[in-house]
């Protein structure tokens, strides 16, 4: 069993400005001046937004239970709804759980520093606030060099959603943060464009069996690789075989309505050209969110698209996906198309993302 040591007593937080008298966050180069700024405002208690590999987060010390509330508050989260906790390196691992499985071994081992969270045995140290009452903490090594100096030189734990308000779509950039989070938070460091773009893997490791709660980063084929069975729980279940458009709990949402076609392309081509066109003629715009290549055949059509990128690279496609949402979504069309991409590798996380942003999900 591992214990907290000295380096878990907080530091006071009271010369901290309450939340609703915060007016100005501060942006600062993630160079060495900034992030060692930033790891001062996380050691007192302050909230920085923070960029990773994966989205940028909103970052608080993960055991100061003052941070953490306001993390909640500063993204108009709900209370229930745990966090997941960021550290610098595996010897921070006893700081926040108690055990590491031989499964936890061997994946933190193998994909760790990476788009990986794994749900472990909550530490002792770790507020209940962070994990929402639970007896476990999802964890997560990010591989960014900014993430891992920032946690390291703030000496803490970091507790860290995605940077953006509760419900909206996730911040690939400094830019999206400050959309969302100006004068909310107390800092934000600007590390330039998210690489992977869509969020960690969650893959909860307190059961029986490995289940995997949310596509991300690291596909599916690579943990069961590992690790062999890897059951599809929460809403990984949900939209890993059959979708079930009436259950959809909306959320990486845009402003706009999207409506989102499973089908072949061809199909879904077909669907998307009939919809522009009555939405053209009842006076309506409508944003394109495709591959490259839908949008060429498309081009004819009276319609904003957004590239994508090429059908065949998912990779550039991920990471282009909520900069394009966010683009399209800010000319406010009446309505967005897009297209499923199937369910290998990172397309897997791509139609959860697109399931839960869209209102309605069509069939073609
Ligand atoms: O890539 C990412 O994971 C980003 C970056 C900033 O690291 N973070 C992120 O955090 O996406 P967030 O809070 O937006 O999503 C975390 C998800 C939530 O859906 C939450 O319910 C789930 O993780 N979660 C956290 N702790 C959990 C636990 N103990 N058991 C089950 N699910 C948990
Ligand atoms: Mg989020």
């Amino acid at each position: 069993m591992w214990h907290p040591d000295a380096r878990d007593l907080k530091p006071e937080t009271s010369h901290l400005k309450p939340l609703q008298d915060m007016a100005i966050t501060r942006v600062l180069l993630a160079d060495l001046a900034g992030i060692a700024e930033a790891a001062v405002t996380l050691a007192a208690g302050g909230l920085v937004a923070f960029p990773t590999e994966t989205v940028y987060g909103l970052g608080g010390d993960a055991l100061n239970p003052a941070a953490v509330a306001r993390i909640f508050v500063a993204k108009g989260r709900p209370a229930e709804d745990p966090m997941i906790v960021h550290v610098a390196d595996m010897a921070d691992l006893t700081r926040v759980t108690t055990e590491l499985s031989p499964a936890a071994a061997l994946l933190a081992t193998r994909l760790w520093p990476g788009p990986l969270t794994l749900i472990l045995p909550r530490g002792h140290a770790v507020p209940y606030s962070v994990t929402a009452g639970r007896e476990t903490v999802a964890v997560r090594l990010p591989d960014h060099p900014v993430a891992r100096a920032l946690i390291a030189a703030a000496g803490t734990p970091i507790a860290a959603p995605s940077a953006n308000r509760f419900g909206h779509t996730s911040p690939t950039s400094a830019a999206h943060v400050l959309a969302d989070l100006d004068g909310r938070i107390d800092l934000l460091l600007d590390g330039g464009p998210a690489t992977i773009g869509v969020e960690s893997t969650i893959l909860d490791l307190s059961g029986p069996q490995p289940t995997l709660l949310r596509p991300g980063g690291v596909s599916l084929e690579e943990l069961r690789d590992l690790l062999g069975d890897v059951a599809l729980g929460g809403r990984a279940a949900a939209t890993g075989g059959q979708l079930a458009p009436g259950l959809l709990d909306r959320h990486y949402a845009p402003e706009s309505t999207l409506h989102l076609c499973v089908g072949t392309p061809a199909a879904c081509r077909a669907w998307i050209r009939e919809q522009v066109v009555a939405q053209n003629a009842a006076g309506h715009r409508v944003g394109l969110l495709l591959p490259d290549e839908d949008s060429a055949l498309l081009a004819d059509l009276d319609a904003d698209s957004e590239s994508l990128g090429p059908a065949g690279d998912l990779t550039v496609i991920a990471s282009r996906l909520y900069a394009a949402l966010r683009a399209l979504d800010s000319r406010r069309p009446a309505l967005i198309l897009a297209r499923d991409l199937g369910e290998s590798g990172i397309a897997r996380a791509i139609r959860d993302r697109l399931t839960r942003a869209a209102g309605r999900v069509v069939y073609c």
